[in-house]
């Protein structure tokens, strides 16, 4: 820390004497950010990528954006050649939080500060901050629209419920799918709620790589096995969207019950969609603008070596550290609200939606 304390004044100094056009990096000139971004397949890392590369770029940076196509080793090679092209510091979102220990350590070797984007990197002391959106409290809202909407403090009868979590490779899942069982575990305790297929733990309900097929096809076996008797299912509480639109397939598919309360997060384009058919009750918004703008704002002050914004030095431990964060809020959405937080705000045009 105290190296790339020392690289930020020099590039600053740097700075102040190529005032117009930046620090010196390679090519261009301009100082040279790489984000690496997990995968194009879902449609948030597609927006993410794409503000950090606009506001980078406003800001008078060179970018260099990558997408790892949700494989490890792809992701390891563009983040180790960041390191050597020149990045002076690297922001990633990582497919898998744990794996890129080795290309850490060639950027700490190099004094090149990194960010974890959304994700937090696991098992390194080479991560210098960390942002991303309140994950629990995710989960939380999550937890706390299906305990409002079946009224589950006066409940006199049992509903049944089941639950897909996300990648247990991502540090994240955890803490959504924590968040919402939090809230509803005193109701299963209280048997107001009921697993009808007793899979109750993050172990058993995530889905690797957060994949909508995966989602699916699990959905398709509980349906199958538990309640084609005729039995429904109340509630299905998904992580995020991509899992959500697989539990929505096979209910749409296989099921012919009364149709439950679906959460999910991110609202995604189809996902939308599907809340405005009636096919999803709710989704968490997190503004990827909100965070792009703040990570734009950590790389910046990183570089010209000022104090870097964060609002939480606890709770993100990566097994090596406590990683000093910068969570930004998420917003509850549904098709009551969702003009004024997708449309009025600018994220989405009506078309995009409809
Ligand atoms: C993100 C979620 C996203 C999921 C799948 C998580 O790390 O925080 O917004 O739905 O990955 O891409």
């Amino acid at each position: 820390m105290k190296a790339k304390k020392i690289l930020g004044t020099i590039l600053c100094a740097a700075m102040a004497v190529t005032a117009l056009t930046g620090c010196a990096g390679a090519g261009s000139g301009k100082t040279k950010v790489g984000v690496s971004m997990p995968t194009k397949s879902l449609q948030r890392w597609n927006q993410d990528g794409d503000n950090m590369k606009k506001e980078l770029e406003a800001a008078g940076y060179e970018v260099d954006l990558q997408y790892a196509n949700d494989d490890v080793s792809t992701q390891l090679s563009q983040v180790e050649n960041m390191v050597n092209n020149g990045c002076k510091v690297i922001v990633i979102a990582a497919i898998e939080g744990s794996s890129l220990g080795s290309a850490l350590d060639k950027a700490e070797a190099k004094n090149i500060p990194v960010i974890a984007y959304d994700r937090l990197l696991m098992d390194s002391a080479t991560v210098d901050y960390y942002a991303t959106f309140d994950n629990y409290k995710v989960g939380t809202i999550q937890g706390e629209f299906v305990k409002d909407t079946l009224k589950l403090d006066e409940a006199t009868k049992t509903y049944n419920i089941e639950f897909t979590a996300g990648d247990p490779g991502d540090n994240n899942a955890g803490f959504f799918f924590n968040g919402a069982y939090d809230v509803l575990k005193p109701y299963i305790e209280k048997g107001t709620l009921k697993v009808v297929s007793g899979q109750d733990t993050f172990e058993k309900v995530a889905t690797p790589a957060w994949k909508t097929e995966t989602a699916q096809s699990r959905a398709e076996t509980i349906l199958s096995t538990y309640y084609a008797d005729g039995t429904n299912v109340d509630v299905w509480l998904c992580s995020n969207d991509s899992t959500a639109l697989g539990v929505e397939n096979a209910l749409g598919a296989n099921y012919k019950g009364t149709y439950p309360i679906i959460t999910g997060q991110d609202c995604d384009k189809a996902n939308v969609k599907n809340m405005l058919a009636g096919k999803q009750s709710m989704s968490v918004f997190k503004d990827t603008r909100t965070l792009a703008s703040q990570v734009v704002k950590m790389v910046t002050q990183i570089i010209k070596g000022e104090t870097v914004d964060v609002n939480d030095t606890k709770t993100y431990n990566n097994g090596k550290k406590v990683v000093p964060s910068y969570l930004c809020s998420p917003v509850f959405a549904s098709a009551d609200n969702y003009k004024e937080i997708l449309i009025t705000s600018g994220y989405y045009t009506e078309a995009d939606i409809t």
